[in-house]
C-alpha cells in the first residue's frame, strides 16, 4: 500500500515521515517548490526536535519521497492523507479553501478507488462535503473518506505521533473498506496496545476541537488562579500540586504561563464557539476561555510596567520609557519556531508602545527572523538576537516569555554584572523566588507570593 500526505508542513512532514518509520511507503507532496527542494537537499524547514533524522533515514531507505507534482503523487498512492491548513478566518470560521482545492485536484487526478483521510483540523460535516466534491468531480472513481484527526504537539511532534495517546478515526457508518484500511495503516500502533477510537465522521471531527477546547479551559483556568494567588497571597505552584494530584483533575497543564498560543488553540476554540454558535447551542465555557486567555496576555505588559514602577518607585505610566528590555523566548512555548499568536506578538508591541527599547532573544534562528520579518514594518526599531548575552547586556529589565532550556538554566548570578538594572519579570515561573531574591533581584512571576 502506498499512502502519500498533501500538505508537508507541521502535521503532513509528521505524518509522512512517521508512517514511513512505521515501514509503509510514503509520498508527500506539497505546493511549495523551494520547501520541497529544501528536504530534498537534506535541509528540514521547520524546528522540530528529531525531525531532520527520521526524514534522513527514511529517504535514505527509499520509503519516503518528496514531490510537488500532486497528480503523479496522486495516481501512485492507495490512500491519501490530506494535511493543508486550515486557517482563521476574520470572525472565527475556518478557511477552508486550501482543503477545497486539494479535494478538487484530487478527484480530477485519481484513475482508481482511494481513501481519502482528513488529518487536518475541520469543522464538523467538513468530511461529509469533501465526500460530496469527491463524488461529484471524481468521474465515477470510489472514495472513502476518513476523519482522522492529529493531536501532536508542536516541539515534541515526532514523538506523539510515534506515541499515540489514541487515535481517532471517523468513517461512514456503512464504509467498511475504510475502516479496514485505516487498521492496516495503524496495525503497527494497534499491535502496540494504543487504542483505536472508531467513530462517526462527525463525532471524530467533533473530538478534536473539544480536545483542544478542554486543554485550553485548564490553561486559562490555572492563570486566572495564578491572578487569584497573587490578589490574595496565596501560592499557584502549591495549589497547582495540590489539585494536580487529585486523579479527576490530573497535573498536567496546571503551569500558569503567558497564555496560551500557537496555531491551533487560539483557532480551534475560537471555531468551535462558531460552530456551536450555528448550530444554535453556544458554549459559554469556551467563549469565556476566549476572553479569559487574551485579557491574561494583555494584562501582562501592564503588569511589567506596574513592577517597574514599583521598584524604581516611579509613575507606572512612563516607567519603561528609554528603558531597554530584554524578553527571553519569542516561539509560543519551547522548542519550536512557531509564533503565531505567541504572547511576544502582543507584548513586544506593547512594551515599545509604552517607550521601551526591546531586544529579543531565542535560541532558534528561524524563530527570530519570523519575528522580525512579521513586524519589520510596525515596530521597525526591533532587533532579535541567537545570543543570550547580546540581549542580556545592558538590560534594564529582563522579561521571560518561553521555557527554552537555554533560559531556564540561566546562572542569574554570573548574569548580575552584564544587566543594567536586577528586574527580572518571569511569566514562566522557570526561577527559585528566594533565590533570585538572594542573588539581589527584583524578581516577580505568577501566583508567587
Ligand atoms: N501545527 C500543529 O501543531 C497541528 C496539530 C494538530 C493539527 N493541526 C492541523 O493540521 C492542519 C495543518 O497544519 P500545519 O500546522 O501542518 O500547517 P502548515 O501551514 O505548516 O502546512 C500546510 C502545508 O500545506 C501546503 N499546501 C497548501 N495548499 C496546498 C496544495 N494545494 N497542494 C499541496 N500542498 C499545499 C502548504 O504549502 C504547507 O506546506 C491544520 O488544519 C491544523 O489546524 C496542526
Amino acid at each position: 500500500m502506498i499512502i502519500s500526505v498533501i500538505g508537508t508542513g507541521h502535521v503532513g512532514l509528521v505524518t509522512g515521515a512517521g508512517f514511513s518509520e512505521m515501514g509503509h511507503t510514503v509520498i508527500c507532496i506539497d505546493q511549495n517548490q523551494d520547501k520541497i527542494t529544501s528536504i530534498i537537499d537534506g535541509s528540514i524547514p521547520i524546528y522540530e526536535p528529531s525531525l531532520d533524522e527520521i526524514v534522513s533515514r527514511n529517504k535514505s531507505s527509499g520509503r519516503l519521497h518528496f514531490t510537488t507534482d500532486l497528480a503523479e503523487g496522486i495516481c501512485l498512492s492507495d490512500v491519501i492523507f490530506i494535511a493543508v491548513d486550515t486557517p482563521q478566518l476574520s470572525h472565527g470560521q475556518s478557511d477552508l479553501s486550501q482543503l477545497e482545492s486539494v479535494t478538487h485536484q484530487v478527484a480530477k487526478a485519481s484513475n482508481n478507488k482511494k481513501t481519502i483521510v482528513i488529518k487536518s483540523t475541520v469543522p464538523v460535516s467538513t468530511c461529509r462535503r469533501i465526500d460530496r466534491i469527491l463524488r461529484k468531480y471524481g468521474n465515477g472513481t470510489v472514495f472513502n473518506v476518513v476523519s482522522n484527526p492529529e493531536f501532536l504537539r508542536e516541539g515534541k511532534a515526532v514523538y506523539d505521533f510515534m506515541n499515540p495517546d489514541r487515535i481517532v478515526l471517523g468513517t461512514r457508518s456503512d464504509d467498511k473498506d475504510a475502516k479496514r484500511t485505516m487498521m492496516k495503516i495503524y496495525e503497527p500502533f494497534e499491535k502496540d496496545h494504543v487504542e483505536i477510537i472508531y467513530t462517526t465522521l462527525e463525532t471524530s471531527e467533533l473530538i478534536k476541537y473539544s480536545a483542544n477546547a478542554f486543554l485550553a479551559t485548564k490553561v486559562a483556568f490555572i492563570n486566572e488562579m495564578a491572578n487569584l494567588c497573587d490578589a490574595v497571597g496565596a501560592n499557584i505552584t502549591e495549589l497547582a500540586r495540590g489539585i494536580g494530584l487529585d486523579n479527576r483533575i490530573g497535573s498536567s497543564f496546571l503551569k500558569p504561563g503567558p497564555g496560551y498560543g500557537g496555531s491551533c488553540f487560539p483557532k480551534d476554540t475560537l471555531s468551535l464557539t462558531v460552530q456551536a454558535q450555528e448550530a444554535n447551542c453556544p458554549v459559554r465555557i469556551i467563549e469565556s476561555v476566549i476572553n479569559s486567555n487574551s485579557s491574561h496576555i494583555r494584562r501582562l505588559g501592564r503588569r511589567v510596567s506596574d513592577f517597574c514602577a514599583e521598584c524604581w518607585n516611579i509613575d507606572c505610566k512612563s516607567s519603561l520609557l528609554g528603558k531597554k528590555i530584554a524578553v527571553l523566548g519569542l516561539s509560543f512555548k519551547a522548542n519550536t519556531d512557531d509564533i503565531r499568536s505567541a504572547a511576544s506578538t502582543v507584548i513586544i508591541p506593547f512594551l515599545i508602545k509604552q517607550g521601551a527599547k526591546v531586544m529579543g532573544f531565542d535560541p532558534v534562528l528561524s524563530a527570530t527572523e519570523k519575528f522580525t520579518d512579521q513586524f519589520q514594518d510596525t515596530i521597525p526599531t526591533f532587533e532579535a538576537k541567537t545570543d543570550l548575552d547580546t540581549v542580556l547586556w545592558g538590560a534594564d529589565v529582563v522579561l521571560v516569555l518561553t521555557e527554552w532550556e537555554e533560559i531556564a538554566k540561566i546562572d542569574w548570578l554570573k548574569k548580575r554584572s552584564i544587566l543594567n538594572s536586577p528586574i527580572v519579570v518571569d511569566f514562566r515561573n522557570l526561577f527559585n523566588p528566594d533565590l533570585m531574591r538572594k542573588y539581589g533581584y527584583h524578581y516577580a512571576s505568577l501566583g508567587r507570593p
